[in-house]
Parts: C-alpha cells; structure tokens; sequence
C-alpha cells in the first residue's frame, strides 16, 4: 500500500519525505487553511517537488462550470498534481469532464460502497473514503472500506484511498483490506514509527558495542577505508 500525506504544510512534508517512504500527497480546503501566511499555490507547487509523486488539490466551487475550471487551475500548477472532487451529482459530471480533459480526479468525501460505484464509473482515479469521520459517528469504518473494496473488484481502474486516518491502526487495516492508498497525517506517520522493543534494542546495541571501545575503534577504521576506497 503506497504512503500519502495528509497536510497543508509544507514544514512536515520536508521533515517526512526525508525518510524515504512518501509516494505522494493530498491536501484539502481546511488542511491548507490551517497554514498562516502560506499562499495555497505555493504549498501545493513545494509539496509537488518534496513527494514527486501525485498531490491531490481540492475544487471548492459547487457546480460543474466552476469545478472544471478551478479543476484546470489546479492542474496548471504542476504536472504532478491530481484534482479532488467532492462527492456528488456536480461533482460526478465535473470528473467525468476532467478526466476527458486529462486531469485525474481523486473524488473525496465517499463514505459508502454505492458512491464509490458512481466514483468509479465518472472516471475518477482515486476514491477517497473517510476512515476516522465513519468512525467518529459510530459506523465501523473498517467494514465501510472493506465493502468499497470489494464492490469494486479487483480489476479496478480508480485505486481505494483511504482518509481521515486518526491512528496507525487505521493504515494497518487500509493495507490489509487491499486499499492501494492511505493518506497519513504527519502527527499519525510519527506514532507509526513508534514501538517500544524497537527503541529498548537499539539501546541494548549501542549499549553493548560501547562496551567495548576497541570495537568503535575497528569501525571507525573500516569506514575511513571504505571511504578511502571509494575516492
Ligand atoms: O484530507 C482528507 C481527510 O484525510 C481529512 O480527514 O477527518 O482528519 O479531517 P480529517
């Protein structure tokens, strides 16, 4: 399952890509409202280049004309951007166009197996459901992306990308329900990093390796040549 962040900021996307694990990106109206004195073209132009992969940007209008036409916009700020689109009637005709047009659309805000149909067949390359706004009013997210995933088979053009991820056990149950996508916010991506046995071993390696101080020794030897070697 490819690793996405969820933000608006470009700060986190800079301390997050360097570990090597992001394929791309999505932000949405409030997660760039968020940013203080951050022009919203900019962060998603940055974001671009830090990911180098797909970073969704959000139409705000609610009619076809004027979703197609910030739909363009958006496109124009960098090849690598992907359009998002929220569910409903306007939003599936908007997909449908861009799509002709070029521009893949993630379609946001899909909470139930039947919108992801509808998603799916305006075109769109992404279906985005809510993971942690399912849950938050009681409806088992789980069994919600389960269902989109099956619903749309295994031969499905539009990859299910699950959102409003509020924990890592949501990305957990996204990769074993066969989702292509999650979103991660950065606060979440931090707490996946988390485990304690891994944190209490590397303290008993470096624990036992400085205990013996020739060993540093031979090290810091052996990299000098390898070093060396490699001028
Ligand atoms: O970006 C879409 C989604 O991930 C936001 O979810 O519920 O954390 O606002 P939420």
């Amino acid at each position: 399952m490819k690793l996405f962040i969820d933000t608006g900021s470009v700060a986190e996307v800079e301390e997050i890509a360097a570990w090597g694990v992001l394929s791309g990106a999505t932000t949405n109206p409030s997660l760039l409202a968020k940013e203080q004195d951050a022009d919203p073209g900019e962060s998603i132009r940055r974001i671009c280049e830090l990911v180098d992969g797909p970073v969704s940007g959000e139409v705000v209008s609610d009619n076809v004309r004027d979703m197609v036409a910030e739909g363009h916009a958006l496109a124009g700020l960098d090849d690598r951007v992907v359009v998002k689109v929220p569910f409903g009637s306007e939003g599936l005709a908007a997909t449908r166009e861009l799509v002709s047009n070029g521009i893949p659309v993630n379609m946001t805000l899909v909470f139930s197996a039947a919108q992801a149909l509808l998603t799916a067949e305006a075109g769109a390359s992404y279906v985005s459901c809510f993971m942690g706004r399912l849950d938050d009013i009681s409806i088992d997210s789980e069994s919600v992306v389960g269902e989109i995933v099956d619903a749309l088979g295994p031969d499905r053009d539009a990859q299910v990308l699950a959102a409003s991820i509020r924990h890592p056990m949501h990305a957990v149950i996204a990769a074993k329900l066969g989702c292509e996508v999650a979103t991660i916010p950065g606060k979440v991506l931090k707490q996946m990093l988390g485990h304690p046995l891994t944190e209490s071993g590397i303290t008993r390696f470096t624990d036992d390796w400085t205990s013996r101080p020739e060993f540093g020794e031979w090290l810091r030897g052996l990299v000098e040549q390898s070093t060396a070697a490699s001028r």
